[in-house]
């Protein structure tokens, strides 16, 4: 538990980061979260992966962007992402996960009407393709600026999809108030230290609500896509389905690229969607500091790495 607080710290930390992506040992272990530093490596992972039958969200990695140029790289990075992935023909088996920290929202000053502005074409460059982008979720500070825009670009592209946080107390009202018809919601466990004031703390607390709104999401009209790598969770969303009868198109399983690939495939050999979070870019740092503090095994692999170097 201290660990994972550390590591979590150490996420946001420019210090260290500088220190942990600066050694090539770091970057071989990095590779197993990452599908490449270039788009032409990320779309090779697209293509392998499709090819194993899994639907993909592409991530370009960045977050907490504090100038408006480097904001507008962001909107450029998925707008060349969503154009290589045009020709691959795979449509809706293949979209774009977004950070609004990466688009400007944490701007001091008209943040949230900076991330709108640049996130709009990206979401009107997918619709074109006839696929859709998810708003990731960040810190519990982000969430209400995330489901404005949220509802803001569903007017228009309904397809948007959001995530939700089930360590979050308010998460299970969000996850009410979303399970309306066509909402497509990721419900993740949640990755970033929270204070009690908003979040359980216990990781049993967690659990029991991730439980609770998973149950909502899937017994209401929506599009649910439960994003866990937790085989009880994998299994009760199987049960759900089943109970409730749901048609294969209208549900998802969705899970990291590395994590748990057999599993990935066996699932989608079963004729469930499961779509592969692939996160690629040069700015991998605070993703793979989550990942690490999320399992022991995860860090015991990235000790024994150094300690065999
Ligand atoms: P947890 O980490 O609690 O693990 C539960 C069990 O899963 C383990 O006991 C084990 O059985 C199995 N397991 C987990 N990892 C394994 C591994 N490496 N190998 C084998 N078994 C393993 N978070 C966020 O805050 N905002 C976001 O937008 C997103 N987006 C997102 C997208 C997708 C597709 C996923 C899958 C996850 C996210 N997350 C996220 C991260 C999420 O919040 C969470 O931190 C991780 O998914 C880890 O939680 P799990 O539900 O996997 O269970």
């Amino acid at each position: 538990m201290l660990t994972q607080k550390a590591l979590l710290a150490a996420a946001r930390r420019p210090g260290l980061r500088r220190v942990v992506t600066g050694t090539p040992v770091t970057r071989r272990v990095v590779e197993r979260f990452v599908a490449g530093e270039s788009l032409p490596e990320a779309i090779e992972v697209v293509q392998a992966l499709s090819a194993d039958g899994l639907a993909v969200t592409l991530d370009h990695l960045g977050e907490d962007v504090t100038d408006r140029s480097e904001a507008r790289r962001t909107r450029d990075a998925y707008l060349a992402a969503l154009e290589s992935l045009a020709p691959l023909g795979l449509s809706r088996a293949a979209e774009v996960s977004v950070k609004l920290s990466a688009f400007g929202q944490a701007l001091p000053v008209g943040g949230h009407d900076l991330a709108l502005e640049l996130v709009r074409p990206v979401v009107e460059a997918a619709t074109a393709l006839g696929t859709t982008v998810t708003l990731d979720m960040e810190d519990s500070r982000t969430v209400d600026a995330t489901l404005a825009v949220l509802a803001e670009l569903r007017r228009e592209h309904p397809g948007t999809g959001a995530v939700l946080q089930a360590m979050l107390h308010r998460t299970e009202d969000d996850a009410r108030a979303l399970a309306v018809p066509g909402s497509r919601v990721r419900l993740v466990k949640g990755a970033y230290q929270e204070p009690a004031s908003v979040a359980y703390q216990e990781k049993a607390d967690v659990d029991a609500a991730y439980g609770r709104c998973l149950e909502t999401l899937v017994r209401g009209p929506g599009y649910p896509m439960a994003g866990t790598h937790d085989p009880r969770f994998v299994q009760q969303k199987l049960d759900l389905v089943a109970e409730t009868g749901r048609s294969s198109d209208s549900y998802e399983f969705q899970m990291l690229y590395g994590i748990r690939p057999d599993e990935q495939t066996r699932l989608a050999a079963e004729g469930h969607t499961v779509r592969a979070y692939v996160p690629y870019g040069a700015d991998w740092y605070g993703y793979f500091m989550r990942r690490l503090a999320e399992r022991p095994a995860n860090l015991q692999f990235f000790l024994r790495s150094l300690a065999t170097k």
